[in-house]
């Protein structure tokens, strides 16, 4: 089983995507890094280690990180995810306790033990990844693959018209990862706006399989619902971080790819966290990320089925 490390700013669709990898046959998850972002650090650690309880995988360690992002103030996205971020549906969500308080450390430990062979996939904003290679620059050459969910391929913004939130949330850690050396693949609001869409049928659906996990895995997304319904005219709610870490767990997910390189507005008020990608090359500079361009839908939503199905 592939080696897998997870770090999220845990609210609604992080929960999902992480249910999705706690339960896959193939990959075995070896760490999970939570970082300030949908919501503060504390809140995100919580809703990690509930969802990691209600799959019953205590046995993955949660590490908590970064409380800010870089060199910006921390903006949270409680209006698209509920004031715990998890749909405010009543969870209990306090009380657990974390395996330690350094998610930075436990990133750089996990390259050295699956040197060569592990897969990091971000949910979040990049603030522990960014710590990490400041810490050890090196971390870039330990790991083959960096799955990203972040960006807009087609500039269609979620927080401001021109970015995606977790590259907005901290961009100054998006530039120093594009700049680290790190085999990056992207996966875009654009994939999830495009082939990530629960509409309320398939929300019903799903719900209908009846077990615990679907119940929760639908029952919070109740307040992106919302948000989803008044700002990005979605039927129903998209899942971001699931798609990502379902082209994560199985790459034929995407249909197109692009090598590309990426580099990140850090300053302007207007686009700040806008990822500028260099198609027709005009930057004359090397590729630095592979970029989903297109995803297969259904079978995004059979992975997903298949995850809360028992
Ligand atoms: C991303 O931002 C967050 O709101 C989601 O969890 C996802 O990671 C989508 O833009
Ligand atoms: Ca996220």
């Amino acid at each position: 089983r592939r080696p897998f490390y997870v770090d999220t700013d845990t609210a609604s669709d992080d929960a999902v995507a992480l249910v999705i990898a706690l339960r896959h046959p193939d990959i075995d998850v070896v760490g999970i890094g939570v970082v300030a972002g949908n919501v503060p650090l504390d809140m995100a650690a919580q809703n990690a280690l509930y969802t990691r309880e209600l799959v019953g995988r205590l046995d993955v360690p949660v590490h908590v990180g970064e409380a800010a992002p870089l060199t910006i103030e921390l903006e949270t996205a409680q209006n698209v995810h509920g004031g715990d971020g998890m749909g405010d549906i009543g969870l209990d969500l306090s009380g657990r306790s974390a395996d330690g308080d350094d998610a930075v450390g436990a990133l750089l430990d996990a390259s050295h033990r699956y040197a060569g062979e592990l897969t990091l996939v971000t949910l979040g904003p990049l603030t522990n990844v960014a710590r990490a290679l400041e810490r050890d620059p090196s971390l870039a050459e330990r790991i083959p693959r960096t799955v990203v969910m972040g960006a807009v391929a087609d500039h269609i913004g979620n927080v401001t018209p021109a970015a995606e939130f977790n590259m907005w949330a901290d961009p100054h850690a998006v530039q120093a990862v594009l700049d680290s050396g790190l085999a990056l693949e992207f996966v875009g609001w654009d994939i999830s706006r495009k082939h990530a869409v629960v509409p309320p049928a398939l929300a019903d659906d799903l719900r209908s399989i009846g077990t615990p996990v679907a119940d929760f895995c639908i029952g919070i997304q109740r307040v992106v619902e919302e948000f989803c319904a008044t700002q990005t005219k979605l039927p129903g709610f998209d899942l971001p971080d699931p798609i990502t870490m379902a082209y994560a767990i199985d790459p034929s997910i995407a249909t197109e790819t692009r090598r590309l390189h990426l580099e990140v507005e850090t300053e302007s008020e207007l686009t700040r966290g806008m990822v500028v990608m260099d198609v027709l090359g005009f930057m004359g500079r090397e590729p630095n990320a592979l970029v989903v361009t297109e995803a297969d839908n259904d079978a995004f939503i059979a992975m997903l089925r298949t995850a809360v199905a028992d």
